[in-house]
């Protein structure tokens, strides 16, 4: 009897360990004692530029996935702001069709918090806490972001190859989430961030001049065609994500189930068996969507944490 009833004892010990130590650097209340403002400066400055930029919100929350994507083994590491020098191409300098943009608002964050508390708050967290603000004043949802990462020093622009393309299959992306630590409804959860933002026609046109594609809508395709025919020549043409592209809801989730997904790596998650009951979940249910969306950003803000980095001074030049 003694034995039963302590094993539950010592399970609970072991999964509380196994927890606690693989999240031990991060924190929810990190900066509580050194720069209790600290969130509410980085929120201030991000509604500020959404106001002024509607692009934005987009380009924040892809700037997180990229960040902690990037370099998996020391992911959440702010070197997607590193500027290139004159000996190293950076990531931000890497293959054209990742590049990230506004840049400029995690570097006025950063200016601000450097005269409110310096050196003390990295700029891998303002991206993460940057991340969740945009999606909330999106209307979507909300959550603690856990802080305490560092900044790392190396940023590598031959390193953009490993970030999963709109031309992946579904097995392709389960194994790169994967080696993140991020599972199938991960991976679904995440990729609900393309119910914000824009694509150029280049990321998908190559799916659109292939009539032997069935999983894309036909009327859709047309549509899509008319905006990147063959022979563009327009480099700023493309499509929104879905139908709502400045609010955070399901629609890219009921735009899949009717054949309406934009690249080739979101339509393709409905056609295998291990990712569309996920897919149909979230169309039919946005509350489901927005708490599994909340939870699988603080795993991927988790990816490759690093503990022996720096705080930088400039986001984008190393102390
Ligand atoms: C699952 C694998 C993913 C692939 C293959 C992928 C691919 C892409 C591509 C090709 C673009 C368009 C780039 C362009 O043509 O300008 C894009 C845009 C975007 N992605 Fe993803 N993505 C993925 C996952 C994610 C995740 C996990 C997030 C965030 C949680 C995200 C957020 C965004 C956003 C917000 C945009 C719009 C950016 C803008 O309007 O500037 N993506 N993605
Ligand atoms: C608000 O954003 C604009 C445009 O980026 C910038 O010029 C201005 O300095 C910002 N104001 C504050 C208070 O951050
Ligand atoms: C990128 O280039 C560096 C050398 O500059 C090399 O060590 C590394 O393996 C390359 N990474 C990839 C993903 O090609
Ligand atoms: C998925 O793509 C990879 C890489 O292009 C390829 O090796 C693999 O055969 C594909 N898998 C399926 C099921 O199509
Ligand atoms: C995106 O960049 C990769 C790496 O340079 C390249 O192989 C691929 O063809 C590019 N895709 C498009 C659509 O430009
Ligand atoms: C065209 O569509 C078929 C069927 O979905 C797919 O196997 C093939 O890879 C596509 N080709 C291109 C160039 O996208």
């Amino acid at each position: 009897m003694a034995k039963i009833s302590i094993s539950p004892i010592i399970t609970l010990v072991l999964i509380l360990n196994v927890v606690s130590y693989s999240e031990a650097a991060l924190g929810a209340h990190y900066y509580d004692q050194t720069c209790p403002q600290a969130e509410s400066i980085i929120y201030q400055t991000i509604c500020n530029a959404s106001i002024y930029d509607p692009k934005v919100p987009a380009r924040l929350l892809r700037m997180f996935f990229h960040d902690c994507f990037i370099r998996e083994k020391q992911g959440c590491d702010a070197s997607l702001l590193l500027d290139s020098t004159p000996e190293n191409k950076a990531e931000k300098d890497g293959p054209p069709n990742i590049s990230v943009r506004s840049f400029y608002v995690i570097e006025n964050a950063k200016a601000k918090l450097e005269k409110a508390c310096p050196r003390t708050v990295s700029c891998a967290d303002i991206i993460a806490i940057a991340a969740r603000d945009v999606v909330a004043l999106s209307q979507g949802p909300w959550w603690h972001v856990l802080k305490g990462r560092t900044d790392g020093r190396v940023s590598k622009a031959n390193e953009t190859i490993d970030l999963p393309s709109p031309f992946s299959n579904t097995t392709t992306l389960i194994q790169s989430f994967a080696k993140r630590g991020l599972t199938v409804k991960d991976l679904v959860a995440l990729s609900g961030g393309h119910t914000l933002g824009f694509s150029h026609c280049s990321s998908f046109s190559a799916r659109l001049h292939n009539i032997s594609d069935p999983s894309i809508n036909s009327k859709f395709a047309i549509n899509l065609k008319k905006k990147c025919p063959i022979h563009n020549k327009d480099r700023n043409a493309g499509e929104f994500l879905d139908s709502t592209s400045a609010r955070f809801d399901n629609d890219y989730y009921k735009r899949i189930t009717m054949g309406k997904g934009v690249f080739g790596s979101d339509q393709a998650m409905y056609g295998d068996t291990r990712t569309k009951p996920i897919v149909d979940s979230f169309a039919k249910d946005e509350k489901l969507f927005f708490s599994e969306f909340a939870a699988s950003m603080v795993k991927l803000g988790n990816v490759g944490v690093k503990e022996d980095g720096e705080i930088r001074v400039k986001c984008s030049i190393v102390n």
